[in-house]
């Protein structure tokens, strides 16, 4: 098969079963570099699988998978996949670890211990943090954070990490408001300037759509990928999957603009719909 360069994942008529349920069926997904991905479906619809098979946790029954042209999980890819999960921020709160400890967790698979590094490595934890705006909570045991403020320190973590493919599932769980919107600023931005390229999974289709070039809709398969400005209102959706709609989709389907609006109170707009 011919080298893309700019192709950081490919997957080709994936099956994945968990406890003899077929799961994902027939997944085809290509991404390239710099793709700020929303990955949305129902609850038990695949997203967290897909996510897992991505990275090798998963072993497919069918079909194939490669991430910069190696199998998931291959040495030379390691370090340059970052996972961040919604359990962030839920964590634990009797972990006793400071923002900057966690972040510095990050740097620990990306290089080995020489003295050099360990200079670079501070400069890097520090820019981490500061990208996700915690500068000023750098000290501060992350038990004491808000859930916002704690799933940026995570994905501090990942950033540190200089992982370039960045997973994330379900990263706005918990967040309010105001940090969600500098989340997905953030996220954008990383992608825009830095070149990383992100599968973000979200319920939240209303904050999802606001930043997201690309949208897909898994249930089991693929029912839908492309630009977000083309993505089906959600009586489409529901007609797809042969469910009542929710509510809040008159107001959606009339006005399709809002939907790839990037002022953020855009989400307000369509009632934070979720799926
Ligand atoms: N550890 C597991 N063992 C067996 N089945 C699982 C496990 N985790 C999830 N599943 C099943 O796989 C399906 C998809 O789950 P999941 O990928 O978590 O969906 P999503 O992330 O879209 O909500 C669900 O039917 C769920 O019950
Ligand atoms: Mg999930």
């Amino acid at each position: 098969m011919m080298t893309k360069p700019n192709q950081i994942l490919d997957i080709e008529g994936l099956s994945v079963s968990r406890s003899g349920k077929v799961v994902l069926s027939e997944v085809d997904l290509n991404v390239q570099k710099g793709e700020f991905i929303g990955l949305v479906g129902p609850n038990g619809g695949g997203k967290s699988t897909l996510l897992l098979s991505i990275l090798g946790v998963l072993r497919p029954q069918q079909g194939s998978i490669e991430i910069y042209n190696e199998k998931p999980m291959s040495r030379n890819i390691l370090g340059r996949i970052g996972w961040v999960s919604q359990a962030a921020a839920v964590m634990p709160k009797n972990i006793r670890i400071t923002v900057r400890e966690l972040v510095r967790l990050g740097t620990l698979n990306s290089g080995n211990m020489f003295w050099s590094f360990l200079v670079k490595n501070k400069e890097t934890v520090n820019q981490a943090i500061k990208m996700v705006g915690l500068e000023d909570e750098a000290d501060t045991d992350i038990a004491r954070l808000s859930g916002g403020q704690r799933q940026r320190a995570v994905i501090a973590r990942a950033l540190a990490s200089n992982a370039e493919f960045i997973l994330l599932d379900e990263p706005l769980v918990g967040i309010d408001r105001e940090s969600r919107s500098l989340l997905l600023k953030l996220l954008d931005d990383l992608c825009h300037e830095k070149g990383k390229t992100i599968l973000m999974v979200s319920h939240d289709l209303a904050a999802i759509r606001q930043t997201t070039h690309r949208m897909i809709y898994l249930e089991e398969s693929i029912r839908f990928d492309g630009p977000t400005e083309d993505f089906p209102d959600l009586t489409t959706l529901a007609n797809l999957r042969g469910i009542s709609p929710v509510h809040g989709v008159e107001e959606e389907s009339r006005t399709p603009k809002s939907i790839i609006n990037t002022d953020d109170e855009s989400d307000q707009a369509n009632g934070g719909s979720k799926l």
